[in-house]
């Protein structure tokens, strides 16, 4: 408005029509800068983004929203913009071709890519309840009342379609896991409708939607904070620092138990090296954040012969570091299954806690390891071993094979919505502060994968799932039997 005043008052001066026409393309030229900005700022305030701009938590699971107050509302537009409709049209990598069909032949035929682990059959038992049905477009559209977002592979490129806001960075983190696969797989993911919850619960109430018939397809992911090579590595050094003789003879636990987690609560009761045999550490990470985090360092956390895991809200990411110790595992009955806790066997790899009696089966566990120790030992090496097994290779493998299975169930064509917005590398470092881009970048997949993905067996006849966990079962009810048998003895 004050450019249009100055120029009346100008104007009011000088009568040359030349000048007069000059002034008005430039009024003109100003007003379509102006509006241009308006639209822009209106258009940056209606759009969503990976970070959380514009979002608003998910319903299921309130939590403070995000601010950004730090940068000015101007800047805040123009990364936006930039960042989500900019950044991928030229970006170095997007429109990259895919390989062509003879090299990806030639790259099947040099080298035979060795057979998945065992527990990748799950897979098929995950997607089971739609081999019949399959998944239809309405089905998807369906599960969007339970979702954060969806994303959309086509051609090997990704789309976003956001709904709700994601705690954290886990959106930004899942999305990059996600391209890395495209990057380390060129040309192998095939298109897919997939939608995400991204909070730490990851069920949906049966009864509530569906009367009992068929699950919604939704997916969950997992965030690292660390490369997780690196990490296992690390903890591992530090499980070797000191010989099982040395180790101290109790069971352990450490971490937060204020996450609405009745057996967490419960936990707290066993806290008691004489009668129980177990120490129980309360994890307050405002002490920890101040004394640099050295007290929570992974790697510190191996001295003792039992760790203890306790699922929390609801599956929590300290089973992998758990089982990397060395030590000797205590499960608490877990209701959740992380990907590779299907490798987990009783007493082969790990020792079933029970909830019931919890304090009493923790002794008894202790007991039985003391009496033991090279026994004791040796299921920790193996699940030691089985976590050594799982490289982040092994993990980009299961992602792969889980999302072709899935996409084999789709019956139809995806396309991307047209309130999706296509995500690359280059947009997502875009958003990024220093410190996420940092960690983004130490687990960049280098390029793309020079072996294909491990080969995954065809599908086991239904009966292996149902005896798998009967055999698994029989184990766990044999040592509780033990269990009920000695403290019979005791009391
Ligand atoms: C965002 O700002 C509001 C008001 O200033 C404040 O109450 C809230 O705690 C802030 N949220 C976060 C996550 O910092
Ligand atoms: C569930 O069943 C009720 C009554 O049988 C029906 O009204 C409702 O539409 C069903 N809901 C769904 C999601 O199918
Ligand atoms: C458990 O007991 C130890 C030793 O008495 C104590 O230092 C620790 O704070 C207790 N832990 C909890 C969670 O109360
Ligand atoms: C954690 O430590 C801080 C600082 O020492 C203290 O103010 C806070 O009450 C502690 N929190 C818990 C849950 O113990
Ligand atoms: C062990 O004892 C508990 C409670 O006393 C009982 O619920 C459970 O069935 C028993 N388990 C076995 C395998 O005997």
């Amino acid at each position: 408005m004050a450019k249009k005043q100055a120029w009346v008052h100008s104007s009011s001066q000088s009568r040359s029509p030349s000048y007069i026409f000059f002034n008005v393309v430039a009024l003109s030229f100003l007003c379509l800068i102006g509006l241009l900005i308006y639209k822009l700022d209106n258009f940056a305030s209606q759009t969503k983004t990976i970070v959380g701009h514009n979002l608003e938590p998910t319903p299921w699971h309130i939590f403070q929203p995000k601010n950004f107050t730090e940068e000015s509302r101007h800047a805040r537009d123009y990364k936006i913009i930039q960042c989500s409709y900019l950044t991928c049209r030229y970006a170095a990598t997007d429109g990259v071709d895919q390989p062509s069909e003879e090299k990806r032949r030639g790259l099947d035929s040099t080298l035979t890519p060795p057979k998945c682990p065992n527990f990748f059959k799950f897979i098929y038992r995950d997607l089971e309840p739609w081999f019949k049905t399959r998944i239809s477009i309405d089905r998807i559209i369906q599960t969007k009342e339970h979702a954060a977002f969806r994303i959309v592979i086509v051609e090997g490129k990704l789309f976003v379609d956001l709904y709700y806001a994601c705690v954290q960075s886990r959106l930004m983190f899942t999305l990059w896991g996600i391209l890395q696969l495209l990057k380390k797989y060129r040309g192998m993911v095939p298109d897919v409708d997939i939608m995400f919850d991204c909070m730490d619960k990851p069920t949906i109430d049966k009864s509530g939607v569906e009367n009992g018939s068929l699950p919604l397809p939704l997916f969950r992911s997992e965030v690292n904070i660390q490369p997780w090579d690196e990490q296992y590595k690390e903890i591992k050094q530090g499980s070797q620092a000191q010989t099982w003789a040395k180790k101290i003879t109790h069971a352990y636990w450490k971490g937060n138990p204020d996450v609405e987690s009745p057996i967490r609560m419960e936990l707290m009761q066993c806290n008691d090296t004489n009668t129980w045999d177990t120490e129980i550490i309360r994890q307050n990470w405002t002490e920890e954040e101040k004394a640099g985090y050295e007290h929570s360092k992974l790697s510190n956390q191996c001295n003792h012969r039992y760790k203890i895991y306790a699922e929390g809200y609801a599956w929590s990411v300290s089973l992998k570091y758990i089982l990397s110790c060395g030590s000797l595992p205590l499960l608490i009955s877990p209701k959740y299954q992380d990907f590779f806790s299907r490798g987990l066997v009783p007493k082969l790899n790990y020792w079933p806690v029970s909830s019931n009696g919890l304090c009493r089966s923790i002794k008894f566990a202790v007991d039985w390891g003391n009496a033991n120790p090279s026994q004791a030992e040796a299921i920790g090496k193996r699940a030691q071993q089985l976590m050594e097994s799982i490289s982040m290779d092994r993990v980009y493998g299961y992602m792969f094979h889980l999302i072709s299975e899935y996409a084999k169930l789709q019956d139809f064509k995806p396309v991307p919505p047209s309130s999706a917005q296509q995500v690359c590398e280059e947009s997502l470092l875009c958003f990024a502060d220093d410190r996420q881009k940092e960690l983004l970048m130490k687990s960049a997949v280098a390029a793309v994968s020079s072996t294909p993905p491990c080969t995954l067996i065809k599908r086991p006849n239904p009966n292996y799932f149902t005896i798998w966990a009967e055999q698994r079962q029989k184990i766990i009810d044999n040592l509780k039997d033990k269990e009920n048998r000695s403290n019979a003895a005791i009391t």
